[in-house]
């Protein structure tokens, strides 16, 4: 076989071989359906080596130069819609290079000095999902915002605390809203984190052992971004854990969107009547008129399974994997990029909806009163006015739910004498502890749920999103 009978096996390696492969085996092998999001990556990646080819003489400016424009002209192409992508030439590593062969010719063949598709891959992906950190840190910047708006509007609306799904204490709306500015503080932290320690260059590593040719990683690394080149070629194309810390914080993130989905559900319910969703995020029945469905908040509280799918599924074809490089990662990139447009809708559409979402202040009002919520206000009112220990306090206030339950009212609706008959020392200035908006004003604590605390708080958030 000549050079030029290449095409009947493959351009790229048919000096072996002899017979080009199965139809069912281009079809199982190839990634180009879904590599092709790599397309920039990939083009950044192979300008930043050529040019450090010629840098270093180990090609010559006039090549380096000549594969430059044609990666920009391949870049034009994709990016148009233009692009021939073929399958039989499996992935966009390979797509693209036979492109530019096609576009400049002979210097073509030098792009591929002292790399490999091990590390031309893992550089690509790197810095893909280096953008999706990104997009996630905007994304989720955006939505605490929106929390924290919500908090400084309602840092004094009463609301119902739940445990168990069952009333527990009065709290501030502003202080639920800042439990989910906590959690997404955290969450964008994991992505900063997660950035900064994926944020080495594994260009260089070559196959897997390096290279002998006289490269210069650091000046590739610092072309695309990246704070230094990795420090083991072995390690450089054989792991994916920034891929799976991604998915891990994206999948963190979403049980924690997942969870403010289900509050929105049951408070938007005509049981509930806690918030108002508004039409642009919810649908209609074609059948039953008066409904409006929270349809938005359900798929939210539904995406985590896709992404946490996604992450099991990474961590499965990575576990027990020979170092380095085996074609079982391959199957790297599909779920990452399934996760990754996931978590960006369920951030923005959960941005729109706490955004437009209103509280309906007197119904929280209600409920937050009724359950005999200041229960353990007049439980720490009888430690602190009476000096009971807290444990006999318990007992005597446990008493007079029981006296309240049974003749159907709340707590504040019992008289000083049906109190007075259970404990004697009870006097009537206890009915100040007894109402809503005095029981959330009392608890003032550090991070405790008082206007003046999550107005503090608001404070905090504010001066940090800044
Ligand atoms: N398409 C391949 C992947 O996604 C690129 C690397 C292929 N390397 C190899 N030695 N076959 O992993």
């Amino acid at each position: 076989m000549t050079a030029s009978d290449q095409s009947s096996a493959n351009a790229m390696w048919g000096g072996r071989f002899a017979a080009g492969p199965d139809a069912i085996m281009t079809a199982i092998n190839a990634s180009i359906g879904f590599d092709q999001r790599m397309a920039a990556q990939d083009i950044a990646g192979s300008r930043a080596h050529a040019a450090m080819l010629a840098a270093q003489g180990i090609i010559t400016d006039s090549d380096a130069e000549a594969i430059g424009q044609g990666l920009l002209t391949v870049l034009s192409e994709i990016e148009g819609g233009a692009f021939p992508f073929r399958e039989d030439l499996e992935d966009i590593h390979m797509n693209v290079e036979a492109r530019l062969k096609e576009i400049i010719g002979e210097p073509a063949g030098r792009l591929h000095t002292a790399r490999s598709r091990n590390d031309q891959v893992a550089v690509d992906f790197r810095m893909w999902v280096r953008d999706q950190c990104d997009a996630a840190i905007t994304g989720i910047e955006a939505l605490l915002r929106a929390f924290v708006a919500q908090a400084e509007e309602g840092a004094d609306w009463v609301m119902p605390g739940f445990t168990h799904l069952q009333t527990a204490q009065p709290v501030t709306w502003g202080h639920h809203m800042l439990a989910y500015a906590e959690m997404l503080g955290r969450d964008l932290s994991r992505f900063r984190d997660a950035r900064a320690r994926m944020n080495e260059c594994p260009l260089g590593a070559a196959a897997l052992a390096g290279t002998s040719f006289p490269i210069d990683r650091h000046a590739t690394a610092k072309a695309l971004g990246f704070d230094r080149p990795t420090a083991n070629s072995l390690d450089s194309v054989a792991d994916r854990d920034f891929a799976l810390e991604f998915l891990s914080a994206s999948a963190i993130t979403a049980m924690h969107l997942s969870r403010f989905a289900e509050e929105l559900v049951i408070w938007s319910s005509a049981q509930f009547r806690f918030v108002r969703l508004s039409d642009r995020w919810t649908t209609g029945s074609s059948i039953m008129p008066q409904k409006k469905n929270p349809d938005a908040a359900e798929l939210l509280r539904a995406k985590i399974g896709r992404i946490l799918g996604a992450t099991v599924a990474l961590f499965t074809v990575m576990k027990g994997l020979p170092l380095t490089y085996s074609k079982d990662m391959q199957e790297d990139k599909e779920q990452v990029f399934d996760a990754a447009d996931t978590l960006m809708l369920c951030l923005a559409a959960m941005t729109g909806m706490v955004g437009d979402m209103q509280a309906n202040t007197a119904e929280l009002k209600r409920a937050a009163a009724s359950g005999f919520s200041t229960a353990t206000d007049l439980a720490d009112w009888l430690v602190r006015e009476l000096g009971l220990p807290f444990r006999d306090a318990h007992h005597v206030t446990g008493t007079l739910v029981a006296r309240a339950e049974a003749k159907g009212c709340d707590l504040p609706d019992l008289t000083l004498a049906d109190m007075q008959e259970v404990h004697a020392g009870i006097r009537a200035d206890v009915f100040d502890v007894l109402g809503v908006d005095n029981s959330v004003r009392s608890r003032q604590s550090y991070g405790g749920t008082a206007p003046d605390q999550v107005r503090a708080q608001v404070a905090r958030w504010k001066d940090i999103l800044r």
